[in-house]
């Protein structure tokens, strides 16, 4: 090994360390408190499946996916000690979702979808609105407080009511926070104890005991090379 391999070895895995680093960048959508805290973050993909009306007055479904690109959180947003509301708009719709605290745990409470159906499909009936809506009794959401929720796998959120139904998935939410970082605090999972947590972490680890291992035997190798120059001169 010469020298500018060595070189190349620890830059690759700095250059590693630094895009694991951007993919753990947060990439939801966050409120700030009056006194510019992020308060509430919230990270998921989101599906529908409504019902409507076509041109020539048939009802039938059709899946339509809440963008997560051009979406903007508007400023019914809000944080207060009982309460956090994230509010989203874009082209066609918007959503709200209202997070409740209680006894030192809080939960996602109520959950509203408004897709203007019209701008989404070309055979809909004009001027057309779909409101979808999700009332959480407790079961699904609730966290202790200082805790963030994690769900990966599909969840599908159904209204007696309709047959208007929401997926989501690639869940990460966190609300009542009261700090300056995008870093999502431990969190409960839906379905392990395991904390996502501990997954970056060991990743992160084990780069360092890379790096690491890396700078030993470009030292052990700079000796030698020392050694032979020396061997040389004699
Ligand atoms: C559409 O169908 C409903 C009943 O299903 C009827 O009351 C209504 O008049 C129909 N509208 C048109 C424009 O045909
Ligand atoms: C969301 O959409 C509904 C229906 O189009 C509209 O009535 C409501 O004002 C919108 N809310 C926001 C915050 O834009
Ligand atoms: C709050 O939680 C504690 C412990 O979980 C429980 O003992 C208490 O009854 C709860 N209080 C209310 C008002 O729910
Ligand atoms: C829905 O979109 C249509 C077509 O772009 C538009 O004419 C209509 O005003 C929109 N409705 C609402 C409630 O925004
Ligand atoms: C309407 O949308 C469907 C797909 O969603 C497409 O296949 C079809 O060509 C569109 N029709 C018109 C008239 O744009
Ligand atoms: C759509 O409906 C809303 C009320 O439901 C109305 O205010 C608006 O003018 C309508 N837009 C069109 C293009 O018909
Ligand atoms: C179902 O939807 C209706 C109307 O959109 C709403 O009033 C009701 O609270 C919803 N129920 C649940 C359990 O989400
Ligand atoms: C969360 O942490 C803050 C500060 O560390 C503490 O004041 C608060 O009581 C904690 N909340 C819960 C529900 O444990
Ligand atoms: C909603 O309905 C689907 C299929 O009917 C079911 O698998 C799912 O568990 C339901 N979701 C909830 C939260 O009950
Ligand atoms: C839901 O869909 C089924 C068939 O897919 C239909 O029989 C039923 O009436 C629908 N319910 C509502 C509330 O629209
Ligand atoms: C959407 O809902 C309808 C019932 O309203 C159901 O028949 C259809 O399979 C659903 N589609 C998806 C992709 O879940």
């Amino acid at each position: 090994m010469n020298r500018s391999t060595d070189l190349s070895i620890c830059l690759f895995f700095g250059l590693a360390i630094l895009f694991a680093g951007v993919n753990c960048e947060f990439t939801g959508w966050f409120v700030k408190s009056s006194d510019n805290k992020i308060c509430l973050m919230v990270e998921m993909d989101i599906k529908t499946n409504i019902t409507y009306t076509t041109k020539d007055n048939k009802t039938v479904f059709g899946e339509y996916i809440i963008p997560n690109k051009n979406t903007r959180v508007n400023d019914e947003s809000k944080c207060t000690d009982k309460e956090d509301k994230l509010s989203v708009s874009w082209l066609e719709g918007n959503f709200s979702m209202k997070f409740e605290q209680n006894n030192g745990t809080y939960d996602l409470t109520n959950f509203v979808i408004n897709i203007n159906v019209t701008k989404v499909f070309n055979n809909s009936a004009a001027n057309q609105t779909v409101l979808i809506k999700y009332v959480d009794d407790g079961m699904l959401f609730k966290t202790q407080g200082n805790f963030s929720y994690h769900c990966n796998r599909e969840q599908m959120l159904n209204n007696t009511s309709d047959n208007n139904t929401i997926t989501i998935s690639g869940v990460q939410f966190e609300a009542f926070r009261n700090s300056n970082t995008m870093i999502f605090s431990l969190a409960k999972d839906c379905d392990s104890n395991i904390k996502p947590d501990i997954v970056p972490i060991a990743v992160g680890l084990s780069l360092i005991a890379l790096i690491i291992i890396v700078l030993i035997a470009y030292i052990v190798g700079r000796r030698r090379q020392q050694a032979r120059g020396y061997l040389n001169i004699m």
